[in-house]
């Protein structure tokens, strides 16, 4: 680890984007990180309109609209961090969406939306960043996965296969990001108190609830502040895992 140079700021002088920040989980994790002192970029879908510049000046940041399933996603990301920052420090992958379905009724649509959004976008935008020379050396990319991705749920084939491909991408990418003084880990929340999970049926919001250790549903902030370890320099010796944040008693 390495001491900052700051500890009231220990992400001074850092530019992060943070995905999916509109709202929920991504709303939190940006305000954390700017409380740590990083220029934020938050972005989400262009519909996400008022609730991304309510993030943004919340925090004096950013606000970027983008789809980050869109092709030119990357480039688009690449090309506003190099302009107006010279680069970029912290990637945070948070967008996400749920299309739930049990299996027998899967349909093509609802998995490839899930895939795209969860598994995929992440991936590109790492892959674009790297290749434009845009992610710099002593950065952090953290992933958001899921306890679906470790041990399944009913109803979400589609969303636990996603969440299980981003714990892949975290083994398979820490080697190659390690080459570029690089860090990436994942975060694996249980059930948290959002938009997201407002949807799910009462009865099973309480089982969700109940596996965390203090018995009832997590907040925002609790994965906020696992994802701003990973960002610090005080984890820039920590790669390839995967944390559970309100999940872990019965799993
Ligand atoms: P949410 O639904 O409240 O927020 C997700 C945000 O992602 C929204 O603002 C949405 O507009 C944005 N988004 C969706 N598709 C996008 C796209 N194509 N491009 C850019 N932005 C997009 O969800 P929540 O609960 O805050 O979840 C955030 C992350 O945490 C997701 O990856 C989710 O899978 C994960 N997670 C959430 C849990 C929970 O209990 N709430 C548990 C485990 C994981």
């Amino acid at each position: 680890a390495q001491a900052p140079e700051d500890w009231d700021k220990p992400l001074a002088g850092k530019v992060a984007v943070v995905t999916g920040a509109a709202r929920g989980i991504g709303a939190t994790i940006a305000e954390v990180l700017a409380r740590d002192g990083a220029h934020v970029i938050a972005a989400d879908i262009p519909a996400a309109g008022e609730a991304l510049s309510e993030t943004a000046n919340k925090i004096n940041g950013t606000a970027l609209p983008l789809d980050v399933t869109a092709d030119d996603a990357g480039a688009k990301l690449a090309e506003h961090v190099t302009e107006r920052h010279g680069g970029v420090d912290i990637i945070v992958n948070n967008a996400g969406i749920t299309r739930d379905k049990l299996l027998a009724n899967m349909d093509d649509a609802r998995w490839n939306a899930v895939i795209g959004v969860n598994l995929i976008a992440p991936q590109r935008l790492v892959d674009e960043l790297v290749a434009r020379d845009a992610l710099r050396k002593g950065g952090a990319v953290i992933d958001v996965s899921s306890i679906a991705g470790i041990a399944g749920n009913r109803g979400q084939t589609n969303y636990g296969t996603s969440k299980a491909g981003v714990i892949g991408l975290v083994d398979a990418y820490a080697p190659i990001l390690a080459k570029k003084g690089v860090t990436i880990n994942a975060v694996a929340p249980g059930f948290i108190e959002t938009a997201m999970t407002a949807a799910i049926p009462l009865a099973t919001r309480e089982v969700g609830r109940r596996m965390n250790s203090l018995q009832q549903g997590g907040q925002t902030i609790d994965v906020a502040e696992t994802v701003a370890y990973f960002a610090s320099p005080a984890s820039n010796a920590v790669s390839g895992n995967v944390v559970r944040v309100c999940g872990q008693s019965l799993l």
